[in-house]
């Protein structure tokens, strides 16, 4: 092996290398939907395929602790087969004696992929014995998960203590993006938030308020701000549990100039029976699902004004039409602006992800995350479990 902090794919002849991966993909009948996180791999393997190592891959599917056929792995192997065009050496149990004999007499072209980490309880209760296991399994470990090192699960946390390791090159690319938004981005950087809970955006809020020029609220979000500043339109009461948080985000954004930007009209639904249910709300009875065509214009405003845009959290309901129009329209605007070249656009987040895979605007975006949590997580506090038990991280050289 090299003697700097930098690996070359040369430097992995012949080795097994355990891969981190994320493929808890959506699945339905037994198919998978998405297979963006499949495809999430595809530089780390071309990388260590270049090299000739032999790759293990691990992770987890669902939110489980046993085993059952719905969660397997195994319903994974069509989509990796095919996307990496190689045969699939799947192993039912990495605790069993044969998972090495397996490992050993597989061919360097193929992909082995061990079965859910989550079968075993303790891949969440961050058992070291278990990943101790694992790592006997192999000469190397990359994590390729960005979008689970939140968690402070053995395969993420405990695996890399036992062995070489480096993070992936696509868990790089999306660190190296979200710091560079953060830190280094052109101004004026503007940042989307919406979502349903207040709650699970406190400390994100907290966060952008002090790296971004500009803040447009969105969903349920936008509502639980507005309650506080005392609009009637909206039938939503202040939680009384945020209003230190919402003081403190209004306070700093006048501190650090950042401006704060609201809906000022929302679509709501009047009625079920009503075939046009959508209106622009001054009905304190109405339920609100939507930002309104004026908030839309509004919002496009101040991205047309911007040179950086990061997007976490649709701002209505967008997988019920007419509630989608809100998502769509501003997720259109900012996918025409990056593809003329006059943004950088960076989305994040399950939801918001999958929001615009439906509009078909992914593939116009800067950098689409595959994360959730983990995206969030970063954004509020720029490190996760996942990297800090990887401090003497090796560095893969392309
Ligand atoms: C995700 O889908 O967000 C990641 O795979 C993490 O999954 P989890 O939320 O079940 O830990
Ligand atoms: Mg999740």
């Amino acid at each position: 092996m090299s003697t700097s902090n930098f690996i070359t794919a040369n430097d992995f002849y012949g080795k097994k290398v355990l891969v981190r991966a994320d493929l808890n993909v959506p699945i339905q009948n037994g198919v998978v939907q998405d297979i963006s996180r499949v495809k999430n791999l595809k530089e780390t393997i071309s990388f260590l395929r270049k090299g000739h190592a032999k790759i293990i891959l691990m992770s987890h599917l669902g939110k489980t602790n046993q085993k059952n056929d719905e969660q397997s792995l195994r319903l994974v192997i069509n989509a990796l087969s095919k996307e990496y065009k190689c045969n699939v050496v799947f192993i039912d149990d990495c605790l069993s004696q044969n998972a090495d004999e397996i490992i050993n007499k597989s061919s360097f072209d193929d992909l082995i992929l061990l079965e859910n980490l989550r079968f075993y309880k303790e891949e969440e209760m961050c058992d070291t014995v278990f990943a101790g296991k694992l790592a006997h399994l192999a000469d190397f470990y990359i994590n390729e998960a960005f979008s689970v090192s939140h968690r402070k699960h053995a395969s993420v946390y405990e695996v890399p203590k036992f062995l070489p390791h480096a993070l992936g090159l696509a868990f790089v690319k999306e660190i190296s993006i979200i710091d560079y938004f953060l830190n280094n981005a052109k101004s004026p950087k503007m940042s989307i938030v919406g979502g349903a809970k207040l709650s699970t955006k406190v400390k994100l809020l907290k966060n952008l308020v002090k790296k971004v020029d500009k803040l447009a609220l969105g969903g349920g979000i936008a509502g639980a701000f507005l309650a506080f500043q005392g609009n009637t339109i909206l039938s939503i009461s202040a939680q009384k549990e945020f209003e230190k948080d919402v003081i403190e985000i209004i306070g700093n954004a006048k501190e650090y100039g950042c401006e704060l930007i609201f809906p000022e009209d929302f679509c709501a639904l009047i009625s079920e029976d009503k075939e046009n249910s959508i209106i622009t709300s001054d009905d304190v009875n109405a339920s609100i699902f939507d930002i309104g065509p004026k908030s839309v214009e509004i919002f496009i405003k101040h991205i047309r004004e911007s040179s950086t845009v990061l997007w976490n959290g649709p701002v209505g309901l967008f997988e019920k039409p007419p509630f989608d129009y809100g998502t769509r329209m501003i997720g259109e605007e900012i996918g025409r602006l990056t593809r003329e070249g006059k943004l950088m656009s960076i989305v994040g987040g399950g939801d918001t992800a999958h929001a615009m895979n439906k509009f078909n605007i992914a593939k116009d975006l800067t950098y689409q995350s595959t994360s959730g949590g983990a995206f969030l997580t970063y954004l509020e506090c720029s490190k996760l479990p996942g990297m800090s038990s990887m401090k003497d991280a090796l560095i893969l050289k392309e």
